[in-house]
């Protein structure tokens, strides 16, 4: 995208925390990107960054394929701050030494500032820094300056005497430093002499004018989930075309309770948006019976999505783009430096997800963003917070949350029981503490007692978890009297539960959903 702002380029030396480091420096205002250390210096000039950051990486800079870069990188008087590896590198190409560790660092360290330099300027003498390396930078060359050192490490921070490189041995990036934020903002400012002044808003208007640039005259299709980035992506597209955006919403009646009329509501009559709804329910709960294996379920639903996609956006006159809700993320893990994707590992496909032979040209107006940027997005734009906040809800919808077959009748069950948790998650103002919060059917029929009569009904489950990134996730330790309430309700208002337990299992070994 042609941003009118200043940048700074993350060069990904396949460190787990690159991601982490290109957010770090948005939350100071200034715009980042991660780009392949094989980037060349001359496209590097091209795009005139204000700074360059070397990322950490796990590879020693004196194994034979280790990455590096093109050293005329450093020649181009654009400053540049190595974070441990990229520390090294930085040394090792201005002629520094690098040593292994006698003492390998990981984990917490204490760090003595030797000198309080533009990098270090009013932070602690002493201060906790996250350390995680095998080598590190050592006899330093006369062109070193070291400024900061550990117990066992003697140049936990350096500078250049005639270039404008910094190295850190340490990662100010990970919340573990907790001066990092300072740091970064003292290499920023100072240093790269940045502003600061990206911000969302600028963001949403360049985006917009983006957009009516790409598409012209055309009309653009949109699958709309109602989840948080297809929502921004539909609201967005709407501001910059209006009537040339056509969003299509599969209703695979395995929705939960009211959210289809809660999309209709939001985008046609709020928004006022070209809304098309294909009640699909029947055509769902068609290809799924007797289907019990949760990867079947899956591909038949992925499938049969595709299908009422297709059929709905072939109807739609002009249609020559799709608008889809990718993010930096996705992107970023699509292109890692190492084949392998750095950060997280992704098990899923959306089943949102469109194949290429639709035939259309992309809009994906949010691949430069991080979720909580999206939201950002979502709230400036006046998106209702519940809609915001939503948790993630799985592409497959409540069919994995139905362990065996999926049926109406049992759909019906799960849908009351799952409105029920949310409700009282949401008054015990639990719902955007926990990643994920829902209900899951079980597949056992248990026995009870109502009244003086037996009774033989199924068997609800309740899971909460805390997660940041779902890759890992701990059960939530919801207090007793929400569980109370949650079980006593649902027997008392949903008939065919008469059994309410809770997930104590954590991911891994378990997973998130059951299926
Ligand atoms: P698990 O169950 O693997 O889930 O711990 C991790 C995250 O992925 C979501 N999930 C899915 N999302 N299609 C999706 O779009 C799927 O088939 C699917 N399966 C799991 C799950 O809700 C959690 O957020």
């Amino acid at each position: 995208m042609d941003l009118p702002h200043e940048t700074v380029l993350i060069l990904d030396f396949g460190s787990q925390y690159v991601q982490l480091i290109a957010r770090r420096v948005r939350e100071q205002h200034v715009y980042s990107e991660i780009v392949p250390h094989t980037i060349t210096a001359a496209a590097i000039r091209k795009r005139a960054p204000k700074g360059l950051i070397f990322s950490g990486g796990p590879a020693s800079v004196y194994t034979k394929d280790a990455p590096r870069c093109d050293p005329d990188i450093l020649r181009l008087g654009i400053p540049i701050l190595g974070i441990c590896y990229g520390m090294q590198l930085g040394a090792t190409l201005l002629g520094g030494q690098v040593k292994s560790a006698p003492a390998r660092e990981f984990g917490r360290t204490t760090l003595h500032i030797l000198r309080h330099e533009k990098l270090l300027a009013d932070l602690p003498g002493e201060m906790t820094v996250w350390n995680s390396h095998g080598d590190q930078v050592d006899g330093i060359s006369e062109d070193f300056i070291p400024i900061a050192r550990t117990a066992t490490c003697p140049v936990a921070a350096v500078k250049h005497r005639t270039t404008p490189f910094y190295g850190v041995q340490f990662h100010p990036e990970v919340s573990h430093t907790p001066q990092g934020p300072a740091l970064l903002a003292n290499f920023l400012t100072t240093i790269c002499q940045c502003r600061g002044d990206w911000r969302i808003r600028a963001f949403i208007d360049a985006t917009e004018a983006d957009i009516r640039k790409k598409v012209g005259r055309a009309h653009v299709v949109c699958g709309l989930s109602g989840g948080v980035d297809s929502s921004v992506v539909a609201m967005l597209c709407h501001r910059a075309i209006g009537k040339q955006l056509h969003c299509i919403f599969v209703d695979n009646g395995l929705l939960r309770l009211n959210e289809a009329q809660s999309v209709e509501k939001t985008f046609r009559d709020h928004f006022k948006m070209d809304l098309i709804v294909a009640d699909a329910r029947q055509l769902f709960l068609d290809r799924l019976r007797d289907v019990v294996d949760p990867e079947k379920k899956r591909k038949i639903i992925g499938h049969a999505f595709v299908e009422v996609f297709r059929e709905k956006a072939r109807a739609i006159p002009g249609a020559r783009f799709l608008a889809q809700g990718t993010l930096y993320p996705d992107v970023i893990e699509s292109r890692s430096p190492t084949g392998a994707p750095s950060a997280t590992i992704k098990t899923h496909h959306n089943v949102g997800g469109l194949p290429a032979e639709l035939g259309f040209d992309l809009v994906e107006p949010l691949r430069e963003l991080f979720k909580d940027e999206v939201r950002q997005i979502g709230l400036e734009l006046g998106m209702p917070e519940d809609m915001v906040w939503r948790q993630p809800f799985p592409g497959p919808g409540l069919a994995v949350r139905i362990c065996g077959e999926v049926t109406a009748q049992r759909l019906d069950i799960l849908r009351k029981a799952d409105a029920v948790v949310l409700d009282e998650i949401r008054k015990a103002d639990l719902y955007r503490k926990l990643g994920q919060s829902f209900a899951v059917l079980v597949p056992v029929k248990s026995v009870g007692v109502m009244g003086d009569e037996r009774t033989h009904e199924n068997v609800l489950a309740v899971r909460a978890v805390e997660t940041v990134d779902y890759m890992t996730a701990d059960w939530a330790r919801l207090p007793y009297d929400v569980l109370a309430r949650i079980s006593n309700r649902v027997i008392n208002e949903v008939r065919g539960v008469n059994r309410v337990v809770y997930d104590i299992s954590s991911k891994p070994p378990s997973t998130i959903e059951w299926e």
